[in-house]
C-alpha cells in the first residue's frame, strides 16, 4: 500500500507536534565530522532538513554557505526564527528532487533517505551526485536496520545501499557509527561517499 508522503503530510506532522525523529540537537556523529572541517566556505546542503539543528550548528560555527531544503514549510520557519543568520535565501522550500541550478561541495544526510518512498532510493543517489561539485561528498547517517515497510522510517541494509551508489560514489567511510544517539546505537551507518 502506498503511503501519503506529500509535503502536506510532513507539514501536518510538524504542526501537530508529531515528530518523533527529531533529536532536538545536532546528531553527534555529524557534530564530530563538522568539528574537523577547516574550510568554512564550503557550500553545504542539508536536504529533508526538518528543524535542521545541523544547519544551525554550522552557521553558529561560522560556516558561510549553508543551505537547507525541505518541502514542509513549518520546520524552515522554525529554523529561520532560531537562526536568522542562515539567510532566508538559503532556505529552499522545494522538493529535493526538483532542485536546479545550484551545486554543493557537501551534502548532509540525516533521516531524510529513510523518509522517502523506497522506489526513489536510486534516484536519491543520482540526484545527490548531480548536485555535487567534482570531488564533492555525501556525508551522514543511514539506518542499517529493518524498520517499517509501510510508513517512514523505511529500513534498509548496508548491502542494499551499495547497489544504488556503487557506480556514482567511492565509499571513503561506510561503517557502523560509533557515537550515535542511544536509541540508534548500532543501527546506523556513518557514511562519507565521494563523487566519482
Ligand atoms: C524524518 S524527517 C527528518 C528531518 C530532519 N532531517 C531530522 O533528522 O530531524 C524527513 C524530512 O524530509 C522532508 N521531506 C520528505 N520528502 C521530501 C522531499 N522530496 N523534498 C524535500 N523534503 C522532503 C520532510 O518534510 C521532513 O522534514
Amino acid at each position: 500500500m502506498s503511503h501519503d508522503l506529500s509535503a502536506k503530510y510532513w507539514d501536518d506532522r510538524y504542526l501537530n507536534d508529531d515528530f518523533g525523529w527529531d533529536l532536538g540537537q545536532i546528531s553527534p556523529p555529524l557534530k564530530d565530522y563538522f568539528d574537523q572541517i577547516t574550510d568554512k566556505n564550503l557550500v553545504i546542503l542539508i536536504p529533508g532538513a526538518g528543524n535542521a539543528y545541523e544547519a544551525e550548528y554550522l552557521v553558529n560555527k561560522g560556516f558561510t554557505n549553508v543551505y537547507v531544503c525541505d518541502f514542509a514549510e513549518q520546520p524552515l520557519k522554525n529554523l529561520l526564527q532560531r537562526c536568522p543568520k542562515i539567510g532566508a535565501d538559503h532556505l529552499l522550500l522545494s522538493d529535493f528532487f526538483e532542485i536546479r541550478d545550484l551545486k554543493f561541495d557537501l551534502i548532509i544526510e540525516q533521516t531524510f533517505f529513510c523518509a522517502i518512498n523506497k522506489t526513489l532510493r536510486k534516484n536519491y543517489f543520482k540526484k545527490v551526485h548531480e548536485l555535487l561539485n567534482p570531488k564533492g561528498k555525501l556525508v551522514g547517517l543511514l539506518f542499517n536496520d529493518v524498520l517499517n515497510k509501510d510508513k517512514p522510517p523505511f529500513g534498509g541494509s548496508k548491502d542494499e545501499y551499495v547497489d544504488y551508489f556503487k557506480t556514482l560514489f567511492d565509499p571513503l567511510v561506510y561503517e557502523t557509527a560509533h557515537n550515535s544517539v542511544k536509541p540508534r546505537s548500532g543501527r546506523e551507518l556513518f557514511i562519507i561517499l565521494k563523487k566519482i
